[in-house]
């Protein structure tokens, strides 16, 4: 297919513990296209990190990748020297945090962590520095290329992340969770930065999130994943207007509307399961209310339904 910018293909990547091995990651494909925004969406503890953190190759032990092929500009990343890789990484694929205190060196003033990324740039650096922090409408810029990180605000240290990303100038931005610390006002102002610089750098971004109320405000297209494996993607329309898994359902359900007020929010009984010990046949079993036969100890296979949407699920086999 042309126009893919990431191609996952079956990846597993796999935690050995003493308690024994967890398959957080297992079996997952998907792609995210040239100028796109990609969503990947479930519930915390689905593998939604850890398929990022393979993808950038940053796993640490006891966490490897067992298998599968992560194809960025049409070359395989686990098949790249680790200098290779670091290349890549902030350079091809840039990668922000729920915690942006967990990037920013804290004993460094925002100017100076800003200048490493522009590093090589030469003369008119703070002024650069300045323009860049007025590109993601940083309050006070002239003031905070001298300030800390603790002296910033949540939404202000996105900011901050989001113009170091602006520096290095990727083609592919994962942002994990970005909004999920902040309050509702600066988590909308910091998706419509994303989106802004999206559009200004023809970058694609690939967003992570357990929201799927974000997924429709910020996304093209979008994924589900549960409990280790993508269970249904497609179009944010084929999403929101024909959800066919019941796990993709119970996400929607949950969502607040006009009509449905948030302390009316039905949410689908039951926790993600132990991924060490799955459960068999279809993963969502135990908590699915059309689980059938099948479904107790066969894997679902994928079903098309059309170009861009595929689901797995016994009910459409
Ligand atoms: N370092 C680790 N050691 C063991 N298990 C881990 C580790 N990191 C993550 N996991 C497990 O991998 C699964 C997926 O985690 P994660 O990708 O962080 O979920 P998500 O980002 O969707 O909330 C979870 O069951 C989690 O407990
Ligand atoms: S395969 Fe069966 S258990 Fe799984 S989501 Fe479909 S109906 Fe439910
Ligand atoms: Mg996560």
């Amino acid at each position: 297919m042309s126009g893919l910018l990431l191609e996952v293909k079956n990846l597993k990547s796999y935690f050995y513990t003493y308690d024994g091995v967890v398959r957080a990651v297992d079996g997952v494909s998907f792609y995210v296209k040239e100028g796109e925004s990609f969503g990947l969406v479930g519930e915390t503890g689905c593998g939604k990190s850890v398929t990022a953190l393979s993808v950038m190759r940053l796993l640490d032990p006891p966490g490897e990748i067992l298998d599968g092929e992560i194809l960025f500009e049409g070359r395989d990343l686990l098949k790249l020297s680790e200098d290779e890789m670091q290349k890549l990484r902030g350079n091809k694929i840039s990668m922000i945090f729920q915690d942006p205190m967990a990037s920013l060196n804290p004993l460094m003033k925002v100017g100076e962590q800003i200048a490493e990324v522009l590093k090589g740039e030469g003369n008119g650096e703070r002024e650069k520095i300045v323009e860049l922090l007025k590109l993601v409408r940083m309050p006070s810029p002239e003031r905070v290329v001298n300030s800390y990180p603790f002296e910033l605000s949540g939404g202000m240290r996105q900011r901050v992340m989001i113009a170091m990303m602006v520096a290095s100038n990727p083609r592919l931005l994962i942002a994990d969770e970005p909004t999920t610390a902040l309050d509702v006002t600066t988590q909308a102002q910091i998706l419509n930065l994303l989106k802004e610089m999206k559009d200004k750098l023809g970058l694609s971004i690939w967003l992570i999130t357990h929201d799927l109320g974000v997924v429709a405000e910020f996304c093209d297209r979008v994924c589900v994943m549960y409990a280790g494996k993508v269970v249904e993607c497609g179009s944010i329309k084929e999403i929101f207007k024909n959800p066919l898994h019941p796990y993709t359902q119970g996400l929607l359900a949950s969502l607040p509307t006009i009509e449905r007020k948030v302390d009316k929010l039905r949410s689908i009984p039951g926790t993600v399961p132990d991924l060490i010990n799955p459960p068999s046949g279809c993963r969502f079993h135990p908590r699915c209310d059309k689980a059938f036969a099948p479904c107790f100890d066969v894997p679902p296979e994928e079903v098309k339904v059309s170009e861009s949407h595929r689901v797995f699920c016994h009910l459409y086999l």
